[in-house]
């Protein structure tokens, strides 16, 4: 039996970006009907066990995206369990490469944001928890976007596909 493909979504608290991340793959995989194993997580362990920020989920759920879940910090088992790993920011990325690293899993970790169609060189998820409300819809957009482009470059040619396009996909 093959599993399907995995992808983690990590951000610093899994209570703003990486749920919505994950709940805009999964929502593109399901429109591209893509099998997809999606999880999400974050590097810091201050919120384990919590729901996502309810302002992240109003924003999410003006699109229509509903997010949900509870808090969980990423560990070896998560990295070595993924397929691809999306980082949402560089402190993220430098954490999970440390932590991967320090456990020889192999993993390929990219920024979640190398698959925006729309980025013009920004390739952070910017984290939205001490701002407005303006900053949570910019995260729910930046999501779905990128969201749509690495399903369907994971679609149809798997995560080799995805990496070799990083940072070069086309509106
Ligand atoms: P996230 O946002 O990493 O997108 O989940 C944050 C959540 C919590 C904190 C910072 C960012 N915090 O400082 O507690």
């Amino acid at each position: 039996m093959t599993r399907p493909l995995t992808v983690l979504a990590v951000c610093l608290g899994n209570i703003c970006r990486s749920p919505t991340a994950e709940a805009a793959l999964q929502e593109a995989a399901a429109e591209a009907g893509l099998e997809l194993e999606v999880r999400s997580a974050g590097t810091g362990g201050w919120h384990v066990g919590e729901p996502p920020d309810p302002r992240m989920r109003t924003a999410a759920a003006r699109v229509g995206l509903t997010i949900d879940g509870s808090a969980e910090r990423v560990d070896r088992v998560a990295l070595d369990d993924a397929d691809l790993v999306l980082a949402m920011d560089r402190s993220n990325l430098a954490d999970l490469e440390r932590l991967a690293g320090s456990a020889g899993i192999h993993t390929p970790i990219v920024l979640f944001r190398e698959f925006d169609p729309a980025a013009t060189g920004e390739v952070e998820v910017p984290d939205p928890y001490y701002g407005g409300e303006d900053g949570f819809d910019e995260v729910v957009a930046i999501c779905r976007r990128t969201a749509t482009t690495l399903v369907g470059l994971l679609a149809h040619g798997g995560v080799d596909e995805a990496l070799a396009a990083r940072g070069s996909v086309q509106p």
